[in-house]
């Protein structure tokens, strides 16, 4: 019998039709809520279940799951309660390296976009407020010879790490916080010399742009509460590409109404779509709606990442990103 996909997102071109190709693609993005997904995982009609973040596989819809995998349209596998997954037998893909130079560049573009205030000054320019040149017009915090700190030194972070020294920032980054893992000189590869490794609570008061690049995981849930708020530098700015539950969301509008930092930039929320009360009435961030990846070329890499694991799983092939190897037996 031939694979058959159940497809939880829409998978853009050519992930699609490589799945078509192979097997049978079934559309089940409409059918709304967990308990409907566990219904579907556990009908014994699917082998491969496509999804993006917005479906949550908790232990309870894994529980009585039929599927041999679950192929991930993200890099980001939050969404997945993974030890369950493992557990029961089902592989987990993800889509690895294909997002990273696009994720870092939004990070890049929120890092510039607060720092030289562009979102008041575009909405001045829509406003038609724009009067000409003023020497006390929307001035910014500098960029170059600033420090840049990487919560994180993974690919995205490194990739984040190299647009940092192109703008001549000074670059440090805490590995895997809040715990330390130290990055030898070995892996350090390219960065040897050329970047700072310190510990989670230097670098939250070192850093002029704090950028976060670490996985949603129990200890980074609100790595960045009201306590590290506090022990920022007063103009600081903060960036978060990562996930939003890293950020205790109503601190951060807290810390701003007070006049604390310079600003924030974010492309992930708390509580997607929804954001903290407040967040967007301020004037000095600069929120995007989760544009991490979102290129053509990034997509279109990530749907071909994503059919080529969802194959894998679905013939017992090579599966090139797979998350949970101690899952196939
Ligand atoms: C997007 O947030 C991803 O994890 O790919
Ligand atoms: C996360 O997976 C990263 O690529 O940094």
């Amino acid at each position: 019998m031939s694979p058959r996909f159940l497809m939880m997102t829409a998978l853009p071109e050519p992930g699609l039709g490589m799945l078509r190709d192979v097997g049978e693609v079934v559309d089940g993005a409409d059918v709304g809520g967990d308990e409907a997904l566990a219904r579907l995982c556990a009908s014994g009609d699917y082998d491969v279940v496509v999804a993006a973040l917005d479906q949550k596989f908790t232990a309870e819809v894994l529980a009585d799951a039929k599927v041999k995998g679950i192929a991930n349209y993200a890099v980001g596998h939050n969404n997945i309660d993974v030890a369950a997954a493992t557990e029961a037998g089902i592989a987990v893909g993800n889509t690895p390296d294909v997002l990273t130079e696009a994720t870092a560049d939004i990070a890049l573009l929120l890092l510039l976009g607060v720092a030289r205030r562009a979102v008041e000054g575009e909405a001045m320019m829509r406003g038609g407020r724009f009067e000409g040149w003023r020497a006390d017009l929307l001035v910014g915090k500098d960029v170059a010879g600033a420090t840049l700190g990487l919560a994180g030194f993974g690919r995205i972070g490194r990739a984040v790490a190299r647009r940092g020294l192109a703008l001549g920032m000074d670059v440090v980054f805490a590995p895997r916080p809040p715990a330390h893992r130290e990055v030898s000189f070995a892996e350090l590869g390219e960065f040897a010399g050329k970047v700072e490794q310190v510990r989670w609570e230097e670098l939250v008061e070192r850093s002029d742009y704090l950028s976060l690049h670490v996985p949603l995981t129990e200890d980074t849930r609100h790595l960045v509460d009201a306590d590290v708020l506090r022990r920022m530098k007063d103009d600081a700015v903060l960036i978060n590409t990562a996930r939003g539950p890293v950020v205790d969301e109503a601190a951060l509008v807290a810390a701003l109404r007070e006049g604390r930092l310079f600003g924030a930039g974010f492309d992930v929320y708390e509580e997607e779509p929804a954001m903290a009360e407040g967040l967007a009435d301020l004037s000095n961030v600069m929120l995007l709606p989760h544009l991490g990846s979102a290129t053509r070329g990034t997509r279109a890499a990530m749907a071909e990442l994503t059919a080529r694991n969802a194959i894998g799983m679905a013939t017992g092939g090579e599966i090139p990103a797979l998350v949970n190897p101690e899952a196939r037996r």
